[in-house]
């Protein structure tokens, strides 16, 4: 339920006029507030003060208002009665109110590198692509995800030559090779996560094995039978690691693993469109299309079509995988999340696809995130110095973890300690604004206190701990009026505002306020279990059963929220 939105518009209805509403962060005056007095007090010729009062008369007439009152130069507090919130919480924790207008929503994120050990860059476009991805569908809308892998460029090309350099007897560079020839040749994952960094930095010494990566990279992409199926062999690998990592990370799995290589089949269909429309033009031997536009201020580098060697680019793969997936999803959104050092690219591609009428420029939204920085404020290094992998940043939290409950005298099993490094770094990641950097610092996300991914996690634990401990026969209703303690109206206004704080990150396509809420709603739930007891030998039963039932509610939200980060709790912590 959506109790800001169910209060703000019978307020409006009753008013016959839209009042903005507050929720204020001290609720002890009120849930919610409005300036709507001195908003109006200058057009309607009347004191605010006294206008306050007239509108809070209004008001006091809907049925789910307890209370009114007037502070200051007249703002307007709002009390509602016990028994609407408690009944609401009971009735619709943890429900999102689905949208009047689903849209079919394709999110590109992972996008995965084959025969590139997955780096620290790759940490947030999985996070929050798929937080974005589980908001979305949580509110109704029909989302696929696209893990555009990076499977078709210069770097497949690199490995190809460099595993030539190393086996220049396996059979797969010689021009007549039979492709139904079973090779017995096998690379292990971590052979090959050295191969493209060591040929990259041979290519860049050597100008003959440079030009021989081209000349493979052409060939490669117009279909050299034994290039490709040395490709197969290594992009198996890699396809097996990519899948190690997602289950490592808990996102969902991806709708498509189509990355650039299967966007390359429509290059001869995308090349007639633009063509037809005299799009593409000569330059320096390249093929490009101009995306500026007169009212361009900062420079807009043209499309780059076909490059001056002949080959494909990663502007061509784009492109023609916009074209992919307005044929099989024709999406309403299509929405990239990468670094944002992308951004022009993306601008780039979304002139392009607009000019040429695949699709329009309003329907594509690029979020772009920050960099990941170490704590001296550089972006993140493993303690060897070298750029940190994003299987490092995970095994320093574990680590990290492992060390905390190592030093508390606790004894965790092994996927415990998992499950919270993980959180540790889900947390910390979606808590900032995507578009910003943050420091990762091991021991700080791992603590168990403070707006941590333990803390959410030893929260739910808790609460668990508590129906367990109660035998869960104790859930009795109560009568019908029931009188809220301070801190458990802050906990159940907190609940209903979950599906508000949904709806709005889904607006803002800002996941943090997704992970804020968590961390918020567990402070109110930790502060009601320190202050309203619940299973001590002096409670009645009646004021035990009702706080049963809020501890029930609270955990059912919490829940909700939890595995929209992808996050699971464990038994014990
Ligand atoms: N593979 C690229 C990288 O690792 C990101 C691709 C993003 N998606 C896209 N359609 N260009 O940086």
């Amino acid at each position: 339920m959506n109790l800001y939105k169910y209060v703000s518009d019978a307020i409006n209805e009753k008013l016959g006029f839209s009042v903005n509403l507050e929720t204020p962060r001290n609720r002890a005056f009120g849930d919610f507030s409005t300036n709507a007095a001195m908003a109006l007090a200058k057009t309607m010729k009347k004191n605010p003060r006294e206008l306050a009062v007239e509108i809070a008369n209004k008001l006091s007439e809907l049925d789910f208002i307890a209370e009114t009152s007037i502070a200051g130069p007249g703002f307007i507090n709002i009390k509602l009665h016990d028994d609407f919130i408690l009944n609401n919480a009971k009735n619709h924790a943890g429900t999102i109110t689905q949208t009047p207008s689903p849209m079919i929503i394709d999110l590109d994120y992972g996008a995965y590198n084959v025969a590139k050990s997955l780096h620290i860059g790759h940490l947030r476009t999985s996070i929050v692509g798929d937080t974005l991805n589980r908001i979305a569908r949580k509110i109704g809308h029909k989302t696929f995800s696209w893990n555009h892998m990076g499977d078709w460029g210069k770097p497949m090309a690199l490995v190809i030559a460099w595993i030539e350099r190393l086996h220049p007897e396996l059979p797969y560079f010689q021009e007549n090779f039979d492709p139904t020839q079973s090779v017995d040749y096998t690379i292990s994952p971590s052979e090959l996560n050295t191969y493209y960094p060591s040929a990259s930095a041979f290519a860049k010494e050597n100008p003959e094995f440079q030009a021989h990566a081209q000349d493979i990279k052409a060939k490669f992409q117009k279909g050299h039978q034994g290039y490709f199926a040395l490709y197969e062999k290594f992009l198996n690998v890699s396809l097996q690691s990519m899948s190690d990592t997602v289950n490592r990370l808990n996102i969902l799995p991806f709708d498509y693993n189509w990355g650039e290589r299967n966007a390359a089949k429509y290059i001869d269909t995308v090349d007639k469109i633009l063509r037809d429309q005299n799009m593409v033009y000569e330059n320096d031997g390249a093929q490009i299309i101009n995306v500026k536009k007169d009212t361009d201020n900062a420079p807009m580098p043209p499309y780059m079509w076909v490059d001056s060697r002949g080959a494909d680019t990663y502007d061509t793969t784009d492109l023609c995988a916009v074209y992919c997936r307005k044929q099989t999803d024709n999406p309403d959104l299509l929405i990239y999340i990468t670094d944002s050092r992308q951004s022009l690219h993306f601008e780039q591609l979304f002139r392009a696809s607009d000019m040429s009428g695949i699709m329009p420029y309003n329907k594509f939204e690029h979020i772009g995130y920050g960099t990941i920085n170490g704590t001296d404020g550089k972006p993140f290094k493993t303690r060897s110095g070298n750029a940190a992998g994003l299987d490092d940043i995970l095994d320093a939290a574990e680590s990290a973890v492992r060390n905390r409950v190592f030093e508390s005298g606790k004894n965790l099993d092994n996927q415990t300690i998992s499950q919270i490094a993980l959180a540790a770094v889900k947390f910390n990641d979606l808590l900032h604004d995507v578009r910003s950097d943050y420091v990762f610092d091991p021991s700080a996300v791992t603590s168990f206190e403070g707006r941590t991914g333990p803390y959410v996690l030893y929260t739910a634990v808790r609460l668990n701990s508590v129906l367990r401990r109660a035998g869960g026969n104790n859930l009795q209703e109560q009568g019908d009026h029931t009188k809220l303690t301070q801190d458990e109206r802050n906990l159940l206004i907190e609940i209903l505002d979950f599906d508000h704080t949904v709806q709005s990150a889904f607006e803002n396509r800002a996941t943090d306020m997704v992970a804020n809420y968590t961390y918020d709603l567990c402070q109110l739930i930790n502060t009601f279990y320190h202050n309203c007891p619940i299973l001590r030998d002096d409670i009645d039963n009646e004021t035990r059963g009702h706080r049963l039932t809020i501890t029930k509610i609270a955990l059912d939200t919490l829940c909700v929220a939890l595995d929209m980060i992808g996050l699971t709790i464990p038994s014990e912590m």
